[in-house]
């Protein structure tokens, strides 16, 4: 007994001394980094002030390494390990100074640590952005030989490590394939490992998602229990992962996350520093949708480009014509979706090539010159087809990629990436390939690309950056280290959107791909939006974009109305569910015009029209997640209010229709109990609900709700697919 009280009084003493307190409006995170000692990490979760410091102790928090290191005591996994100059696997952090310092957001926090043994230095930093609630991490590793030839390889280098209390701790994560994005998996954390990970090489995931949900209370719910999200803000490969053992160390799980290491070591020369990327965490007590919220704030106020202003409605042509451009179909969309009332017409794929004319995906990449047998009249023809309807014009490119049916490919066969001495490996149409961006000649080629299309036709205001392959074969003809081609990439495509976006700051710009995870927090900061699918089947989307909002704000997140039947899925939705569901995120249209009726084409017009008084609250306001379409309950439901929740938007969509089957009453969230709330419905097709025109309290409609009928009164085939928009504004 005596033995533990004389432990704690020192280690009081100690973190008395050591112990910072990182805070944001609402969370907290505790390390104790003592002069000389390994830094530890104490706690995250609510908020914090001073005098609780000692609570900590006293309730028994335990304290693990902030960035454990592969060293002597062997007892926990690491998130750094590093060969040293001899080929010592082994690693001594010991703290040398903390630095406090402000930036407009919150503060940053930097620990140093040095081995005193080896070269190594690391600095782990700690970013607040306090009204978000987001407590960002990530290290900066140095080599600091002195001799030349001492040159370190780092085999593992995480962004942060963050224990987490054994008990009933769920995890989510994101993944999916082609037309089957962001499917989400909910599952309690056991012993063991558990890793999301992706190695495609590209800038965005083609299978998995970055970003993980953890609970620490059971099954994660939308409202309520203690959840922690985490998103590591990196375009290229990463790992994710959870360690579980059963020795006394491991009574907690460790989350881990950082640069995917596999088939990449990174060897520092002697003054050289590598910076892993951010680590984004989010803490809340109001379940799911808090940590979704602080994110989506976060998001749109420190890393979209363009975030917090609205996105325009636009027409884009791929689902409408596919390859198949020419400058006729171009005028009668742009006119169509301009009498629609939409803001903007993107032409997709398949408008360049000469030598290679474009005329399926399989070849052209980089050859980005009009094809002027489709568009006789270039780029600049369109653009000002679009000035004299009173929209903006953008443009789809994907500059990363070359085919081997292209000029470029044939000028340049070095450029792609692919083993060297293999046969090539080519994805999507047979024949394509990744270019090599670690090498700065072809950095200057891609910058070139976006430069020389901007610079020949100033008035494009938009750009749909793609990207549909991954990288099959690891190797760079330019780069002597073959380990380093996957982070290299990254850096390369990195200082070519930093160019990009420093001669072009208003150019809106979407980040495309194909499939799987296609988004992350690392590569969106160069971004407005992302398309989030390319299934735009209404039904499946209500699954994938109440998914992929758990991190992304609707501000970004792409969502067209299609056609019917759709032409992933093949399913007929009637037009109005289509319309619903587009509008609850960056609504736009994916679809052929000519092919509608007039009546349609008006149906839509209404809607866009609509759309407009509501924008701003889908957009930029707070998202409340209520019913999901994977409950089984045969509706899903949301609500956008804005922040001081005076607006609102209600989503409300049968998802499944049975006969006699009863759906529940319709209760909304994120209301001001207090306020009285006046009814309209949008996007009206038929009789209105009899809610529609009347006032509510916030309060009633969180407690007790609406009863909406499950049919759908739109007439044709159909009794499913009922769905309401209704905007809500306080009295
Ligand atoms: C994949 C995208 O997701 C589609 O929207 C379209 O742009 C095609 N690429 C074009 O090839």
């Amino acid at each position: 007994m005596k033995r533990i009280l004389l432990m704690t009084t020192v280690l009081l003493c100690n973190l008395a001394a050591a112990q910072t307190i990182i805070s944001t409006k609402n969370t907290s995170l505790v390390i104790d980094a003592a002069q000389g000692k390994e830094p530890l990490f104490l706690y995250y979760g609510a908020r914090l002030e001073d005098g609780d410091l000692s609570s900590l102790r006293a309730a028994g928090f335990q304290e693990l390494p902030v960035y454990p290191a592969l060293n002597t005591n062997g007892a926990h996994p690491e998130a750094l390990c590093v060969r040293m100059p001899d080929g010592n696997l082994t690693t001594d952090l010991r703290t040398s100074s903390i630095e406090e310092s402000t930036w407009e957001g919150g503060k940053i926090y930097s620990i140093s640590c040095k081995d005193p043994v080896y070269p190594l230095e690391v600095k782990i930093y700690y970013k607040t952005y306090e009204a978000e609630d987001i407590i960002s991490t990530w290290t900066e590793i140095r080599n600091a030989a002195k001799k030349k030839k001492d040159e370190i390889v780092l085999t593992r280098f995480d962004s942060g490590s963050l224990p987490i209390r054994r008990g009933d701790v769920w995890v989510m994560s994101f993944g999916g394939g082609w037309a089957d994005e962001t499917e989400a998996f909910c599952q309690p954390l056991g012993l063991g490992v558990r890793s999301v990970y992706n190695r495609d090489g590209v800038r965005n995931s083609h299978k998995a998602h970055s970003e993980v949900m953890i609970s620490l209370d059971g099954k994660p719910r939308e409202d309520s229990g203690r959840v922690i999200g985490a998103a590591l803000c990196y375009s290229g490969n990463y790992e994710l992962r959870f360690e579980t053992g059963d020795t006394r160390r491991m009574s907690m799980h460790r989350f881990y996350a950082g640069i995917d290491p596999t088939h990449s070591a990174y060897t520092l020369a002697k003054g050289e520093s590598f910076t892993t990327p951010e680590l984004a965490l989010s803490w809340s007590s109001e379940g799911l949708g808090g940590v979704s919220r602080n994110f989506h704030r976060w998001g749109r106020k420190w890393k979209l480009t363009h975030g917090g202003q609205v996105n325009d409605i636009l027409l884009n042509s791929w689902e409408g014509v596919y390859f198949d451009i020419n400058e006729e179909g171009m005028h009668s969309m742009i006119r169509d979706i301009a009498d629609m009332g939409g803001e903007l017409f993107v032409m997709d794929d398949g408008w360049f090539g000469d030598k290679y004319p474009r005329l399926n995906d399989h070849t052209s990449l980089g050859d980005w010159v009009v094809d002027r047998n489709k568009l006789p009249h270039g780029i600049e023809g369109l653009a000002e087809e679009a000035r004299r309807n009173g929209i903006k014009f953008g443009i789809w490119i994907e500059p990363e990629m070359t085919n081997v049916g292209s000029e470029l490919f044939e000028k340049h066969p070095d450029w792609v990436i692919n083993a060297p001495k293999r046969e090539l490996v080519t994805g999507r149409g047979g024949g394509q390939l990744v270019l090599d961006l670690s090498n700065p000649a072809v950095q200057d080629y891609v910058f070139g690309v976006f430069d020389g299309i901007m610079t020949a036709c100033p008035e494009i205001a938009y750009v749909k950056w793609d990207a549909n392959m991954q990288i099959y074969s690891q190797g760079s003809g330019y780069l002597k280290n073959q380990e380093h081609l996957y982070i290299e990439y990254h850096r390369g495509l990195a200082k070519v959107l930093d160019r990009i976006r420093a001669k072009y700051p208003n150019v809106s710009i979407q980040a495309c791909a194909g499939g799987g995870g296609r988004v992350n927090w690392g590569i969106l900061p160069w971004f407005d939006e992302f398309w989030t699918s390319d299934n735009t089947d209404a039904l499946q989307r209500t699954y994938i974009q109440w998914n992929t909002s758990y991190f992304f704000p609707a501000e970004a997140m792409a969502a067209h109305i299609g056609a019917s039947p759709n032409h992933t899925t093949g399913r007929e939705i009637p037009l109005k569910f289509r319309i619903d569901v587009a509008m609850s995120a960056r609504l736009g249209l994916e679809l052929q015009p000519s092919a509608m009726t007039e009546d349609e084409k008006a149906h839509c017009k209404a809607a866009i029209s609509d759309y407009k008084k509501i924008r701003d609250v889908v957009q930029l306001g707070d998202l409340y997640r209520i019913v999901s379409p994977l409950d089984g309950k045969g509706i899903c439901t949301k609500l956008y209010a804005t922040p001081e929740k005076d607006r609102a938007v209600f989503f409300w969509y049968s998802t499944e229709y049975f006969q006699g089957k009863q759906v529940p009453a319709a209760l909304f969230a994120g209301l001001d109990p207090e306020r009285r709330y006046r009814i309209t419905e949008l996007d009206v097709f038929g009789k209105p609900l009899s809610c529609d025109g009347k006032t509510f309290s916030g309060r009633f409609l969180m407690e007790t709700g609406l009863n909406i009928p499950a049919k759908n009164y739109q007439g044709g085939p159909h009794r499913d697919y009922a769905s309401h928009v209704l905007y809500l504004t306080a009295e």
